[in-house]
Protein backbone atom coordinates (compact mmCIF):
# COMPACT_ATOMS: atom_id res chain seq x y z
CA UNK A 1 0.00 0.00 0.00
CA UNK A 2 1.42 3.10 -1.00
CA UNK A 3 0.79 5.29 1.79
CA UNK A 4 2.53 8.42 3.51
CA UNK A 5 1.93 9.75 6.56
CA UNK A 6 3.29 13.81 6.64
CA UNK A 7 2.23 16.85 8.37
CA UNK A 8 -0.54 19.16 6.67
CA UNK A 9 0.43 21.92 5.15
CA UNK A 10 -1.53 24.77 3.43
CA UNK A 11 -1.90 22.93 -0.11
CA UNK A 12 -3.90 20.55 2.20
CA UNK A 13 -6.50 22.99 3.19
CA UNK A 14 -9.15 21.67 0.33
CA UNK A 15 -9.24 17.86 1.09
CA UNK A 16 -8.93 18.57 4.75
CA UNK A 17 -12.36 20.62 4.19
CA UNK A 18 -13.22 17.30 2.57
CA UNK A 19 -12.54 15.35 5.01
CA UNK A 20 -13.74 17.34 7.78
CA UNK A 21 -17.05 17.70 6.27
CA UNK A 22 -17.22 13.77 6.01
CA UNK A 23 -16.16 13.47 9.43
CA UNK A 24 -17.69 15.91 11.59
CA UNK A 25 -20.41 17.53 8.73
CA UNK A 26 -19.10 20.86 9.29
CA UNK A 27 -17.93 23.01 5.94
CA UNK A 28 -15.13 25.59 7.63
CA UNK A 29 -14.37 28.23 5.10
CA UNK A 30 -11.57 27.70 2.95
CA UNK A 31 -9.52 30.53 3.97
CA UNK A 32 -10.20 30.32 7.89
CA UNK A 33 -8.63 26.54 7.38
CA UNK A 34 -5.77 28.03 5.47
CA UNK A 35 -5.47 30.51 7.97
CA UNK A 36 -4.92 27.60 10.77
CA UNK A 37 -2.94 25.62 9.19
CA UNK A 38 -0.23 28.01 9.09
CA UNK A 39 -0.50 29.81 12.27
CA UNK A 40 -2.39 27.99 14.66
CA UNK A 41 0.24 26.88 17.03
CA UNK A 42 -1.61 25.33 19.56
CA UNK A 43 -2.89 22.65 16.77
CA UNK A 44 -0.65 20.18 14.74
CA UNK A 45 -2.84 18.18 12.21
CA UNK A 46 -1.51 15.60 10.38
CA UNK A 47 -2.69 14.23 6.66
CA UNK A 48 -2.73 10.42 5.95
CA UNK A 49 -2.09 10.05 1.50
CA UNK A 50 -2.43 7.50 -0.80
CA UNK A 51 -1.93 7.70 -4.06
CA UNK A 52 -2.62 11.22 -4.91
CA UNK A 53 -5.72 11.63 -2.35
CA UNK A 54 -5.69 12.30 0.98
CA UNK A 55 -7.66 9.70 3.30
CA UNK A 56 -7.57 10.40 6.98
CA UNK A 57 -6.33 13.43 8.91
CA UNK A 58 -5.68 13.45 12.97
CA UNK A 59 -5.40 16.99 14.77
CA UNK A 60 -3.66 17.24 18.02
CA UNK A 61 -4.21 20.49 20.05
CA UNK A 62 -2.37 21.62 22.88
CA UNK A 63 -2.44 22.86 26.13
CA UNK A 64 -0.42 24.72 28.67
CA UNK A 65 -1.27 25.90 32.42
CA UNK A 66 0.30 27.59 35.07
CA UNK A 67 -0.58 24.41 37.21
CA UNK A 68 1.70 21.83 35.84
CA UNK A 69 5.32 21.25 34.62
CA UNK A 70 4.06 19.72 31.18
CA UNK A 71 2.04 20.82 28.27
CA UNK A 72 -0.55 18.40 27.42
CA UNK A 73 -2.67 17.58 24.25
CA UNK A 74 -5.92 16.07 23.42
CA UNK A 75 -6.43 14.28 20.04
CA UNK A 76 -9.34 16.21 18.83
CA UNK A 77 -10.49 14.96 15.40
CA UNK A 78 -9.15 10.92 14.18
CA UNK A 79 -10.56 10.23 10.87
CA UNK A 80 -9.88 7.80 8.17
CA UNK A 81 -12.38 6.96 5.07
CA UNK A 82 -14.13 4.64 4.95
CA UNK A 83 -12.77 2.40 2.48
CA UNK A 84 -9.38 2.21 3.70
CA UNK A 85 -10.08 1.37 7.03
CA UNK A 86 -8.51 -1.71 9.13
CA UNK A 87 -5.62 -1.36 7.25
CA UNK A 88 -3.75 0.66 9.74
CA UNK A 89 -3.76 4.21 8.84
CA UNK A 90 -5.07 5.31 12.12
CA UNK A 91 -2.22 3.35 14.24
CA UNK A 92 0.09 5.35 11.90
CA UNK A 93 -1.72 8.98 12.53
CA UNK A 94 -1.78 7.87 16.06
CA UNK A 95 1.71 7.03 15.72
CA UNK A 96 3.18 10.58 14.29
CA UNK A 97 0.50 12.61 16.80
CA UNK A 98 2.66 10.85 19.64
CA UNK A 99 5.59 11.71 18.19
CA UNK A 100 4.91 15.53 17.79
CA UNK A 101 3.87 15.69 21.21
CA UNK A 102 6.62 14.29 22.78
CA UNK A 103 8.81 16.89 20.83
CA UNK A 104 6.79 19.11 21.75
CA UNK A 105 7.39 18.06 25.79
CA UNK A 106 3.69 16.85 26.32
CA UNK A 107 3.57 14.41 29.46
CA UNK A 108 -0.26 13.11 28.44
CA UNK A 109 -2.39 12.51 25.90
CA UNK A 110 -6.00 12.68 26.12
CA UNK A 111 -8.93 11.84 23.46
CA UNK A 112 -12.69 11.31 24.03
CA UNK A 113 -15.11 9.48 22.26
CA UNK A 114 -17.99 7.87 21.97
CA UNK A 115 -19.54 5.48 24.18
CA UNK A 116 -20.65 3.54 21.21
CA UNK A 117 -17.54 4.40 18.83
CA UNK A 118 -16.34 0.50 18.56
CA UNK A 119 -13.99 1.80 15.85
CA UNK A 120 -12.50 4.37 17.97
CA UNK A 121 -12.11 2.56 21.26
CA UNK A 122 -10.57 -0.15 19.30
CA UNK A 123 -8.09 1.91 17.75
CA UNK A 124 -6.84 3.51 20.97
CA UNK A 125 -7.02 0.69 23.09
CA UNK A 126 -5.17 -1.35 20.57
CA UNK A 127 -2.51 1.61 20.92
CA UNK A 128 -1.85 1.28 24.37
CA UNK A 129 -4.70 3.93 25.83
CA UNK A 130 -6.68 2.99 28.65
CA UNK A 131 -10.57 4.57 29.53
CA UNK A 132 -10.48 6.37 32.40
CA UNK A 133 -14.26 6.75 33.56
CA UNK A 134 -14.86 10.43 33.65
CA UNK A 135 -17.95 12.81 33.07
CA UNK A 136 -18.03 15.13 30.46
CA UNK A 137 -19.74 18.40 30.82
CA UNK A 138 -20.45 20.14 28.22
CA UNK A 139 -22.52 23.65 27.43
CA UNK A 140 -22.88 25.75 23.76
CA UNK A 141 -21.60 28.51 24.91
CA UNK A 142 -20.46 30.16 27.98
CA UNK A 143 -22.19 33.19 27.46
CA UNK A 144 -25.27 33.39 29.52
CA UNK A 145 -26.61 36.51 28.87
CA UNK A 146 -27.00 35.91 25.27
CA UNK A 147 -28.61 32.33 25.65
CA UNK A 148 -30.13 32.31 29.07
CA UNK A 149 -29.96 29.98 31.54
CA UNK A 150 -29.53 26.42 29.87
CA UNK A 151 -30.37 24.71 33.03
CA UNK A 152 -34.20 25.87 34.09
CA UNK A 153 -35.08 25.21 30.20
CA UNK A 154 -34.37 21.57 30.58
CA UNK A 155 -36.85 19.21 32.71
C1 LIG B 1 -11.31 5.05 14.25
C2 LIG B 1 -10.63 5.05 12.88
C3 LIG B 1 -9.84 6.35 12.72
C4 LIG B 1 -9.67 3.86 12.82
O1 LIG B 1 -8.91 3.97 11.63
P1 LIG B 1 -8.27 2.67 10.93
O2 LIG B 1 -7.33 3.16 9.89
O3 LIG B 1 -9.34 1.75 10.50
O4 LIG B 1 -7.49 2.04 12.17
P2 LIG B 1 -6.41 0.87 12.09
O5 LIG B 1 -6.51 0.11 10.81
O6 LIG B 1 -5.08 1.45 12.44
O7 LIG B 1 -6.91 -0.08 13.28
C5 LIG B 1 -6.04 -0.43 14.34
C6 LIG B 1 -6.79 -1.30 15.32
O8 LIG B 1 -7.88 -0.58 15.92
C7 LIG B 1 -8.95 -1.51 16.19
N1 LIG B 1 -10.12 -1.17 15.36
C8 LIG B 1 -10.19 -0.34 14.28
N2 LIG B 1 -11.45 -0.29 13.80
C9 LIG B 1 -12.18 -1.09 14.58
C10 LIG B 1 -13.56 -1.46 14.59
N3 LIG B 1 -14.44 -0.97 13.68
N4 LIG B 1 -13.99 -2.31 15.55
C11 LIG B 1 -13.15 -2.82 16.47
N5 LIG B 1 -11.81 -2.49 16.51
C12 LIG B 1 -11.34 -1.65 15.58
C13 LIG B 1 -8.43 -2.90 15.79
O9 LIG B 1 -7.79 -3.44 16.93
C14 LIG B 1 -7.42 -2.53 14.71
O10 LIG B 1 -6.46 -3.54 14.51
P3 LIG B 1 -6.80 -4.78 13.50
O11 LIG B 1 -7.34 -4.19 12.24
O12 LIG B 1 -5.48 -5.46 13.33
O13 LIG B 1 -7.82 -5.61 14.22
C15 LIG B 1 -11.67 4.88 11.72
O14 LIG B 1 -12.46 3.74 11.97
C16 LIG B 1 -12.60 6.08 11.58
O15 LIG B 1 -12.25 7.06 10.93
N6 LIG B 1 -13.79 6.03 12.19
C17 LIG B 1 -14.77 7.12 12.09
C18 LIG B 1 -14.30 8.35 12.87
C19 LIG B 1 -14.06 8.03 14.32
O16 LIG B 1 -14.85 7.34 14.95
N7 LIG B 1 -12.94 8.54 14.86
C20 LIG B 1 -12.46 8.22 16.19
C21 LIG B 1 -13.20 8.80 17.29
S1 LIG B 1 -13.13 10.53 17.41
Amino acid sequence: MNMRIRKATTRDAEALCDLNEEFNHVRVPLLLVEERLARNRKESVFVAKMGSQLVGYACLQYALSLCYLHPWAEVTEMYVRSHVRRKGIGTSLLRAVQTEAAKRGVDQIIMLTGEKNTSGQGLYASSGYRASRKYVYTKESANEASHGPLASSRP
